[in-house]
């Protein structure tokens, strides 16, 4: 039994693993080239008469994804608003997504002027679960905007059900799923529209900021292009400046785009390395006791943006002990030996200050959207290490420092003992409880 760095032992990860091989997104001489490209061109906005970079990243997206068309815009967020703004909601319409997300999700349904309604996920894919959904369906709800949580879909046919059943629309967040699938198709083809994140954190990344719309309607194409650019009509062969609605400028620039071009190129063979490499680790982790690694449904793929390991502590003989201290133990281990484990989200959103109606106590939460708040709770995750494909000489050293940490479970759950029972709550100090 090797001796844990917390005590003075020699790390699992020299370095806290941080090195050149971690680090994303990669940056390659023919990226380089693409920006000193459009640098040196003389179109430096989309605007710009001849500008060829974004509709061409439009073409290869549209292409990549499968649809008839895409619109490249200036963040995820963008790409979110535009797409709602397309299909025309606004104020009085509610949205459903899911209770755990990033909070964008629910700030493009407010920047539409309509509510975000919340429901819970599933406990074992973490993406909305569609038994939920009814239940918060009211006659005010024009769609539904699942999030692929983390890079897996979410159950798309069952959502598409109940969305025919009430005429809603489904908009997909595919912010941290490029190139993931579900039934054979790809994610961004599986609503009315699709959106997409180009954050340099993201599977498919920029230089800046960047977000990408994909759609099979030719309209919402349209819709989406105006609600872009300050309400004009497009193409025009000369900008006439004329508002025919309202919009803003969610452009996205040329540099972000060849960038992300060249990106696109080498989106398949990553995602097919990291896909190996992640599988790798997962294996080893799946023998860890009380350590469940992500499920992905056999009609899915898993672009593996984040990975999320959920900790049951009665498997680790830690009964009765508060998941989140576990957690919170084992991220003080995990840490020491170099294991860049993390929380993603520490509150349901609909706890979210900026989210939570006025009548919906924090008891009220927890009853509602217990997946939610039980997995924020009781997991980890790993985040952005990963992405690179060079990450594959680190992963088998995080599997080490899990397993050192499940070698001396005594240790750590008298450390969890010592954490209290604090919870998502503890963010809250309003007393709204
Ligand atoms: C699920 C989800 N939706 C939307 C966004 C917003 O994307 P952006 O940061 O590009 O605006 C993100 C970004 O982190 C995200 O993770």
């Amino acid at each position: 039994m090797s001796k844990l760095a917390m005590l003075g032992g020699t790390p699992a990860v020299p370095s806290g693993g941080a090195s050149a091989t971690t680090l994303w997104p990669v940056v390659t001489s023919e990226d380089e080239q693409a920006v000193f490209r459009v640098l040196h061109g003389g179109r430096l906005t989309a605007t710009a008469a001849g500008e060829v970079e974004v509709p061409a990243l439009e073409r290869e997206w549209a292409e990549h994804v499968g649809t008839a068309h895409c619109v490249a815009v200036s963040s995820g967020t963008a790409a979110l608003r535009v797409a709602l703004g397309a299909l025309g909601i606004g104020r009085g319409d509610e949205v459903v997504i899911p209770a755990l997300t990033m909070n964008a999700t629910a700030h493009a349904v407010l920047q539409c002027d309509a509510t975000p309604v919340f429901a819970d996920i599933a406990p074992d894919t973490y993406t909305l679960d569609p038994k939920r959904v009814p239940e918060v369906l009211t006659g005010r709800t024009a769609a539904l905007l699942p999030v692929h949580l983390h890079g897996l879909p979410a159950d798309m046919d069952a959502l598409a059900s109940t969305a025919e059943a009430g005429a809603l629309a489904v908009v997909e967040d595919a912010a941290q799923a490029h190139g993931a699938t579900y039934r054979g198709r790809r994610t961004g083809a599986l609503g009315v529209l699709g959106c997409f994140s180009l954050h340099p954190s993201k599977n498919l990344p920029t230089c800046g900021e960047g977000g990408l719309i994909t759609t099979d309607s030719g309209p919402l194409r349209e819709a989406a292009l105006a609600l872009r650019n300050f309400g004009e009509r497009a193409p025009a062969a000369t900008r006439t400046y004329i508002a025919h609605g309202a919009g803003g400028n969610a452009r996205l620039g040329p540099v972000q785009a060849a960038f992300t071009r060249s990106q696109l190129t080498r989106l398949p063979a990553y995602s097919k390395d990291r896909d190996l490499a992640v599988t790798a680790l997962l294996g080893r982790l799946a023998a860890l006791p009380g350590l469940r690694v992500p499920r992905v449904p056999e009609d899915r793929s898993h672009a593996w943006h984040i990975i999320r390991l959920l900790l049951v502590p009665e498997e680790m003989d830690m009964a009765g002990i508060a998941p989140a201290a576990v957690r919170r133990a084992l991220h003080r281990v995990l840490r020491a030996e170099g294991v860049p484990v993390s929380q993603y989200q520490v509150a349901p959103l609909p706890a979210h200050p900026a989210f939570r109606p006025a009548d919906l106590t924090y008891e009220d939460i927890a009853a509602r959207f217990p997946s939610s708040c039980q997995v924020i709770d009781g997991s980890l995750c790993l985040q952005r290490r990963h992405l690179n494909p060079a990450a594959a000489d680190v992963l088998p050293l995080y599997a080490r420092g899990f397993e050192k940490a499940w070698e001396h479970l005594d240790l750590v759950r008298d450390i969890a003992r010592a954490q209290g029972t604090d919870d998502w709550r503890r963010h809250f100090t309003d007393g709204a409880r």
